[in-house]
């Protein structure tokens, strides 16, 4: 079954040559696109949706999301925008939530993040484990996530549980040992909580090291509270991806600048926890590729709303509308090393959100409106 979506006001491709066309249209077949054009040259298809006039651009792609997890913890949020600091010392707080609850229970709630995020135009979504930190509940996460995306991260890392309190490198062995090998079949990446009070640089490099060697590839939570060592660990590594990036140096920036290292960007954590943004602009005019991605935890960001992300880094970051939203889409997709998602041309899967709205503009124009009208999931408008 085909399908033409035409009559596009304002068709942002992400893709460098075809660029941003205005009257446009394009054709799915089989759940790819088939064609890009001109709305007047638009071939015939089984079946029409008509844009009506608004913007249409590549479906969302959220690189970074800690979707399995039990309870909340709006008490903490309260404290912080009452002048707490955020430490991530609560992550053990949801750690002992999400031990104690059934996998019902946590295949529901992460299935209703996902289900939030798609009426929200997120047509991909990358899903951590990380709230579990035992052998058994790392994998029973990753199982979970599995069944959600293909797109999912062991992050054993994420800090070292209480029962290890008095001996964080017996706890590296087990995550970087057994509790890899048990999960390596369930994840395609491997992540560190790379910060003072998680792990140190050493410790990082002992896990992403390991994770390597079991075919993972590598992501790392880095320099998000303070500069630390995390993101020219990543450059070394060879990490699809340095994630948060909000305390850098020129080293950090030139190191990242000369790689193939996606900066992602996640400004949802910064609003939640009252800190300053980091900086998009030095970034992007080193040259470096940025992506925005939501952070979805129960923490230090509970927004599930790329439209939101994208709004705050033009606010707040110095990003162009443009480049927020290239960003969102194609950023997202370089820090998954995907071609396939993130653009609108011939061949890609055919993911695409038509906005309730003439423009990309007013995604951050008009933020907190719900302007997400279609969400086309592999062709299929849903
Ligand atoms: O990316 N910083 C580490 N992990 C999450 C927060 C997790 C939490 O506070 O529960 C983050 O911000
Ligand atoms: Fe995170």
């Amino acid at each position: 079954m085909s399908l033409v979506v035409t009559n596009i006001g304002e068709l942002f491709t992400g893709d460098d040559e075809l660029g941003t066309l205005h009257h446009a249209a394009f054709v799915v077949d089989g759940g790819r696109v088939a064609w890009v054009g001109a709305a007047a040259q638009a071939p015939a298809a089984d079946e029409r949706l008509d844009a009506d006039g608004r913007a249409v651009l590549p479906g969302f792609v959220d690189s970074h999301a800690h979707l399995v997890f039990a309870g909340d913890r709006a008490a903490e949020f309260a404290a912080r925008m009452n002048g707490e600091p955020y430490t991530g010392g609560g992550i053990r707080t949801t750690v002992a939530a999400t031990r104690a609850a059934s996998d019902d229970d946590l295949g529901a709630a992460a299935r209703r993040l996902v289900a939030e995020m798609r009426r929200q135009g997120t047509t991909t979504v990358e899903v951590k484990s990380g709230y579990g930190l035992t052998v058994a509940d790392e994998v029973r996460a990753l199982r979970i996530a599995r069944d959600l995306t293909d797109e999912t991260t062991f992050l054993g890392a994420h800090v070292v549980p209480a029962e290890y309190a008095d001996r964080p490198d017996d706890y590296v062995d087990l995550v970087a040992g057994p509790m890899l090998d048990a999960v390596a079949p369930y994840a395609r990446w491997v992540d560190v909580f790379c910060e003072r009070g998680a792990f140190d640089g050493e410790q990082t490099r002992q896990i992403l090291t390991a994770g390597l060697k079991a075919g993972l590839g590598v992501r790392v939570h880095a320099n998000q509270l303070t500069a630390g060592p995390g993101v020219r660990l990543a450059v070394e590594l060879g990490a699809a991806s340095a994630d948060h990036c909000t305390h850098l140096s020129d080293a950090d920036v030139d190191a990242l600048a000369g790689s193939s290292t996606v900066a992602t960007l996640l400004p949802g954590a910064e609003f939640s926890t009252r800190s300053p943004y980091p900086d998009a602009r030095r970034l992007l005019d080193a040259g470096v590729t940025v992506a925005l991605a939501t952070d979805c935890n129960p923490g230090s960001s509970y927004t599930s709303s790329m439209p939101f992300c994208i709004a705050l880094a033009v606010r707040e970051m110095r990003m162009t509308p443009a480049e927020a939203v290239r960003a969102a889409t194609v950023g997202g997709a370089r820090a998954l090393r995907r071609d396939d998602i993130g653009v609108l041309r011939p061949g890609a899967r055919a993911d695409a959100v038509v906005l309730d709205a003439p423009s990309h503009l007013h995604l951050a124009y008009r933020p907190g409106v719900p302007l997400i009208s279609t969400v086309l999931h592999d062709g299929v408008p849903q």
